[in-house]
């Protein structure tokens, strides 16, 4: 069987970093890509040290430059891609809400958001299609399911609302070409952005991000969380 290759945006720390190792430990290639070089070359040793199939791409999701030379290099070194985990995202919302966010932090939040995991998925949606049984997860939130919505957290509430419709739209374009498109929400997880209160670890936060890319999954266009679909 032809190895599988993934890539994994902000797989440097917290939530990525775990998708990447969880997808290594299931034998799968995996590309971890960061925007700081530093700390995306140590986070690959670490998971090298631990035996495992993992390679560093420079990768800032919000530059058009380094997506396209990141799509350039893919399609040279690898010559294939089967999984795209569009993990890397931000916070900036602080205690502001709807009405006195500022504008900038609003469209920050997009560019990392939104518009990078739509770019990359692309510039990569080609070289996903030549797999046959391709995956795109999109790691939302439930903070942006429409159901659930109230007036804080704006600009990521608005990101993640966002992004799911991004996952929408894919899929639909995407269906019956070989790649399922889902988002999912990784729970309330202990990293720098979720906190040290977060009821979740990073394994449990990672896993259903990981179901999705590599079991047997035939749902596309949908959003989960615990392996279950939930609404939007
Ligand atoms: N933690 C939670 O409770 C929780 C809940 C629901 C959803 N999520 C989602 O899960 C994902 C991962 O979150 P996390 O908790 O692991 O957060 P985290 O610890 O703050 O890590 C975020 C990652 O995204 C990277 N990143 C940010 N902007 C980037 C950019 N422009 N280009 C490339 N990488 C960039 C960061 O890189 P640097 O190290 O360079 O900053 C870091 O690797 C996010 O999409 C988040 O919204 C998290």
């Amino acid at each position: 069987m032809k190895q599988k290759i993934a890539l994994v945006t902000g797989a440097n720390r917290g939530i990525g970093l775990e998708i990447s190792r969880q997808l290594g430990q299931l034998g799968i290639t995996v590309i971890m890509t960061a925007r700081n070089n530093e700390k995306g070359k140590a986070a690959v040793e670490h998971l090298k040290q631990e035996g495992l199939d993992v390679h560093f791409h420079s990768l800032d999701v919000t530059n058009e430059t380094s997506i396209h030379q990141l799509a350039v290099d893919i399609k040279e070194q690898f010559g294939s891609l089967d999984i795209l985990i569009n993990n890397a995202g931000i916070y900036i919302d602080g205690n502001n809400n709807i009405l006195d966010i500022e504008i900038d932090i609003v469209r920050k939040t997009m560019e990392t958001n939104v518009y990078g995991p739509l770019r990359l998925s692309q510039s990569l949606a080609s070289l996903l299609q030549e797999s046959g049984d391709a995956r795109i997860v999109n790691v939302s939130s439930g903070m942006g399911a429409i159901k659930d919505l109230g007036g804080s957290y704006p600009s990521y509430s608005l990101s993640k609302a966002a992004l799911n419709v991004v996952t929408i739209q894919l899929a639909d374009q995407l269906n019956g070409k070989g790649i399922l498109v889902n988002s999912m929400c990784p729970g309330w997880v202990r990293t720098d952005m979720g906190g040290k209160s977060a009821p979740r670890s990073v394994v449990e936060g990672a896993d259903t991000a990981v179901w999705l890319a590599t079991g047997d999954v035939e749902r596309t266009g949908r959003f989960f969380r615990d392996r279950q679909e939930i609404e939007w």
